[in-house]
């Protein structure tokens, strides 16, 4: 009989924000794939009897290609009852969770997801604000390669949201910035930075969508972090 793989969403990286059942799960589980960006701590809660396999991404180190993920996925489930797949944040959120639930029912495996804080939701502002903000938006600075044409309109979002989340947007950042300007939103838009977001290391950066490039290549901020635009980055300087 093939066993069930769990994606559960590991939250941010405070331990302290994995959800009740993604912990039971982890002391559950015979075998963990995991992502980069699991926190130590939280890794620690792995049933230590466990496999555990890291298919996660390092500077300088490639992760496995999605298809032998899934791949991997499905031969777990044909060994092991209780499989988890470990992803950062949220699985559903720029996590290809969908691309491994539909690989997976594709192969005749039981699927059950279950969901984490996205990095995100986690950044400390109130991304809606009853008088700054209305709406937010998460959206990607780096979409796959394999994509023939961008779909993130930028000048669209520079006018249609208040509050614009976006996730692995730091080596495209001038880019970004540059676009929403062109796309009519003030360069004076208050942005924050924030770095390994709920880890001990968390560090912030504030600037203005004029500003903020220039200021993280001085302060050497790098990835993983979340580039927060709009009114609300204001709430938190008060
Ligand atoms: C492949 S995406 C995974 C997102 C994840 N599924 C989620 O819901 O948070 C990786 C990107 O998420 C962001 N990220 C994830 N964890 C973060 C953290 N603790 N602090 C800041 N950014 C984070 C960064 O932009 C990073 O490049």
């Amino acid at each position: 009989m093939t066993g069930t793989v769990y994606l559960v969403g590991a939250g941010p990286g405070d331990p302290g924000l994995l959800t009740l059942k993604g912990k039971m799960l982890l002391e559950l589980a015979e075998v963990v794939i995991y992502d980069a960006l699991v926190s130590p701590p939280i890794l620690a809660m792995i049933n230590p009897q466990a496999e555990r396999v890291f298919v996660g991404k390092y500077r300088g180190w490639h992760s496995l290609p999605q298809a032998q993920i899934t791949e991997l996925l499905v031969t777990k489930a044909r060994e092991y009852q209780t499989v988890v797949r470990l992803k950062a944040g949220d699985p559903f959120i720029f996590g290809r969770g969908g691309e491994e639930e539909a690989g997976l029912q594709e192969a005749g495996i039981a699927v059950q997801v279950v969901p984490g804080i996205s990095a995100g939701l986690a950044v400390g502002f109130p991304l809606t604000h009853r008088q700054v903000s209305s709406s937010v938006v998460l959206v990607t600075g780096h979409e796959a390669v394999e994509k023939s044409e961008a779909s993130v309109n930028w000048a669209a979002l520079a006018q249609g949201a208040d509050t614009l989340v976006i996730y692995m947007g730091m080596h495209r950042l001038a880019q970004i910035t540059a676009a929403l300007m062109r796309g009519g939103r003030a360069g004076e838009t208050p942005v924050c930075v924030v770095q390994w977001g709920t880890w001990p290391q968390e560090r912030r950066l504030f600037g203005t969508l004029a500003t903020i490039h220039d200021l993280v290549t001085q302060a050497g901020f790098t990835a993983p972090a979340m580039v927060v635009v709009g009114e609300v980055v204001r709430l938190q300087r008060l």
